[in-house]
């Protein structure tokens, strides 16, 4: 569905609309996000899941008021960790009973909030969480629909993964040790709380289903036992977000409709297993539906070929609006979108323009020889995790998001102006 090609003269579009009058228009560097592609991703996901199945989309891959309407739209659920995503979900009118709400820490301001506009369910981290959630409900007068967000033991990564007895890491409770179990069984015993099923998120950036299919069969376990113990059959399962998108030509990720029945049939084949009912599943895909729907555009600013090296592209963005090269080695791709060149591939590195030397935006790839200040430049799959881990750095201002649709571009997100970055500055 994405809307991206190039026109005779080499200047790429995206919803028929040229990069290098998009450039002109809105500046550079900016991120152009394909409405007409995320429409039909979140279309994708619901489809492939059916009626017997939710999806909730992870706002913290990118969330925006566009965002929130277009899912509301597509008949998608909206999975928020903070206050502020809980915000922008609200702000936008999604129906409160769509969210799910996240977080090993979430205050209890927050937590307020959300039982006081009806979000679907909490999903609990810990057992002070549980007994926080269970008091302000009570206090408010109200049951609050929850889940346990449960620890596996699995460490999915993105090709290969892992599974161990224990995990060490913040979230969730463990299922080794019993304190999946433990938790539970308050939870199941306090008033203000309606346990309505297990959570388990074991990862991101992930390509092999086996990690889903021990995280699957685990949680199924506790529900057995649960239902051994308590007599409870829990309704639901939540097997998280995670799965893996192309950034680069190496990557072959799997088709929502391969992912859903993979999960479906796990669940269904463990539950008969172990002779319980079918609980309704839900995901959280995050990246697998934003992320292959935006660009960043970029406009060269110096080229600096290092002899018997490679050359260093420098453009006016880094870091600030794209940190995951920085911060996980993340692989991306990169072409030149305003012209065409039949000039020899030279190996280039792409970095940013700010005061620090892991300011690398593309790692290795090859842009052509002739390339040269004012030329645009654009790296795919940066709709997920770039503008929302966006920062200030050396002062930089944000840059907007674009939404392109049908011809016609309008922006969602404003760039960042000084004014903006010393509003803040009140001393
Ligand atoms: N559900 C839960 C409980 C999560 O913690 C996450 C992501 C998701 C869903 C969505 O995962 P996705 O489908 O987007 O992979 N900043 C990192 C990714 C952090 C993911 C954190 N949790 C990155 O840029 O790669």
């Amino acid at each position: 569905a994405a809307t991206v090609s190039r026109n005779t003269d080499g200047v790429v579009t995206v919803g028929g609309l040229e990069v290098t009058r998009l450039a002109e228009e809105f500046g550079t560097p900016a991120y152009f996000l394909d409405e007409t592609d995320f429409r039909a991703r979140c279309r994708a996901w619901s489809d492939a899941f059916g009626k017997d199945a939710d999806v909730f989309y992870a706002g913290k891959a990118f969330l925006s008021r566009a965002i929130v309407r277009w899912l509301k739209e597509e008949g998608l659920n909206l999975d928020v960790c903070s206050g502020g995503e809980l915000a922008t979900a609200l702000d936008a009118q999604m129906p409160a009973e769509r969210i799910a709400f996240h977080g090993n820490n979430k205050s209890e301001r927050e937590i307020r909030r959300a039982i006081e506009a009806g979000v679907g369910r909490i999903v609990l981290d810990s057992f002070q969480e549980i007994v926080r959630v269970a008091h302000i409900a009570q206090e408010l007068g109200k049951r609050q629909k929850v889940q346990i967000r449960v620890t596996v033991g699995v460490e999915a990564h993105t090709h290969e993964f892992i599974a161990t007895a224990h995990e060490d890491q913040k979230f969730g409770l463990a299922l080794a040790g019993g304190q999946a179990a433990e938790a539970v069984r308050r939870a199941l015993h306090l008033e203000g709380l309606e346990l309505i099923g297990i959570h388990s998120h074991i990862g991101s950036q992930i390509f092999d289903m086996a990690g889903f299919e021990v995280s699957a069969r685990r949680v199924v376990q506790l529900l057995a036992e649960v239902r051994d113990e308590h007599g409870v059959e829990l309704p639901e399962i939540d097997l998280g977000g995670g799965l893996g998108i192309a950034y680069t030509s190496e990557d072959d990720p799997r088709e929502p409709h391969e992912i859903a029945k993979a999960l479906t049939e796990i669940v269904t084949r463990e539950c008969e297993a172990a002779n319980l009912r079918t609980p309704r599943i839900s995901v959280e895909p995050g990246r697998a539906i934003v992320g292959p729907t935006a660009f960043t555009l970029y406009e060269v600013g110096t080229v600096k070929p290092l002899e018997g090296l490679r050359t260093y592209v420098s453009v006016d963005g880094g870091m600030s609006d794209n940190i995951r090269t920085a911060l996980y080695d993340a692989e991306y791709s990169v072409a030149l979108v305003s012209r065409t060149s039949e000039a020899a591939p030279m190996l280039s590195r792409v970095v940013g323009k700010h005061c620090e030397s892991g300011d690398i935006v593309v790692k290795d790839a090859f842009l052509p020889a002739d390339l040269a200040p004012g030329d645009l430049i654009a790296v795919p799959a940066t709709g997920a995790y770039c503008r929302s881990m966006a920062s200030n750095y050396n002062h930089a201002l944000r840059p907007p998001v674009v939404a392109v649709a049908d011809g016609a571009a309008r922006v969602i997100v404003r760039r960042e102006t000084e004014e903006d970055l010393l509003r803040l500055d009140v001393g």
